[in-house]
Order: C-alpha cells, then sequence, then structure tokens
C-alpha cells in the first residue's frame, strides 16, 4: 500500500466539517472576496466576507476544491469571524484553527494554513480598495499569505514542467 491511500487519521470535527460544511457556496452581496490556491491542481478556495461599516464581519461564506482539511478549516474560519472585527479576524492563525477543528495531521497543515491565506486576502484586499491602512495591517505578507504564495508558484512550475515534457 503507498503511503497516498492510507486513510489519514483525521479527528471526528474534520470530518462532520467535512460531511456538513457551514457557510459553504458563493455570497452574491458581498463585500470582497478572495481567491487562494492555484486551479492548475484544483485545491482552491475562495472566501466571501460581507463587511459592515464599523468593519465588522457580518457573514463569511466560502467555495472550496481542496480535500477535507481545507473544507473543514475554511468553514470553521467563516463561524469564527462573524460577528469580528477585521482586527480580530486578521489576528487568527493557522495554528488556532487548526486547534479549533481538533488537529489536523502534519501533511495536512497547508491546507489550513491556505484557508487563513485566503482570508488575510481577503481582508488585505478590502483595505486596499478602500484605500485604508490601518497600523495593524502591515505591508510585509503574514505567513499565512507567503505560504499560499509558495504553493500557487510550486503549482506553477508544475504544470509548465509538465507542459515542456508533453511537448518532448
Ligand atoms: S487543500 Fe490541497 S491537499 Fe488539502
Amino acid at each position: 500500500m503507498t503511503i497516498s491511500r492510507m486513510p489519514l487519521p483525521y479527528n471526528p470535527k474534520v470530518l462532520e466539517l467535512f460531511r456538513n460544511p457551514k457557510n459553504l457556496g458563493k455570497m452574491e452581496d458581498a463585500t470582497v472576496t478572495a481567491v487562494a490556491g492555484n486551479p492548475l491542481c484544483g485545491d482552491m478556495i475562495t472566501f466571501y466576507l460581507k463587511i459592515n461599516e464599523q468593519d465588522i464581519v457580518e457573514k463569511a461564506t466560502f467555495e472550496s476544491y481542496g480535500c477535507a482539511a481545507n473544507i473543514a478549516t475554511s468553514s470553521i474560519v467563516t463561524e469564527m469571524i462573524k460577528g469580528m472585527s477585521l482586527e480580530d479576524a486578521w489576528n487568527i492563525s493557522w495554528k488556532s484553527v487548526a486547534e479549533a477543528v481538533g488537529g489536523l495531521p502534519s501533511i495536512k497543515f497547508h491546507c489550513g494554513i491556505l484557508a487563513v491565506g485566503a482570508l488575510k486576502r481577503a481582508i488585505r484586499k478590502y483595505h486596499k480598495n478602500k484605500n485604508a491602512s490601518p497600523e495593524w495591517l502591515k505591508e510585509e505578507l503574514s505567513f499565512e499569505e507567503k505560504q499560499a504564495l509558495e504553493e500557487e508558484e510550486l503549482a506553477k512550475m508544475l504544470a509548465r514542467r509538465m507542459e515542456k515534457a508533453g511537448e518532448q
């Protein structure tokens, strides 16, 4: 049996969220949306946020083509940030999200990181659209945004290599 065929040790909470995700789907009246992941490999996540005038998250939904860990972490993120200020939502780390789903297998850490990366991108984009730069929003990318970017670059590079291999 190869490693990839071994069942992953997901805890019951992850499996429950995977089977019955909360806030799944497109939001037509979103204030801002952001995507993380790469369409070429299929691990894509979109976050939709509805933000009120006091910069509070009124509603959050997501769409995901990722794995169970990605769906579970995205689902819990949308629940965690509801009613939160954008600053508090920004301060959520992938580790706290992984904890909130009861832990993730280490090879699935990146799936949770991608979910939080999409959230942080949405928060950054919202401020960019408004031309606002609150003091807590650093110009330097957060850990999760950097990781999402790295994963996207890697997927693109692999896709280019496969394309070239196909041409030979
Ligand atoms: S989102 Fe790609 S393996 Fe989980």
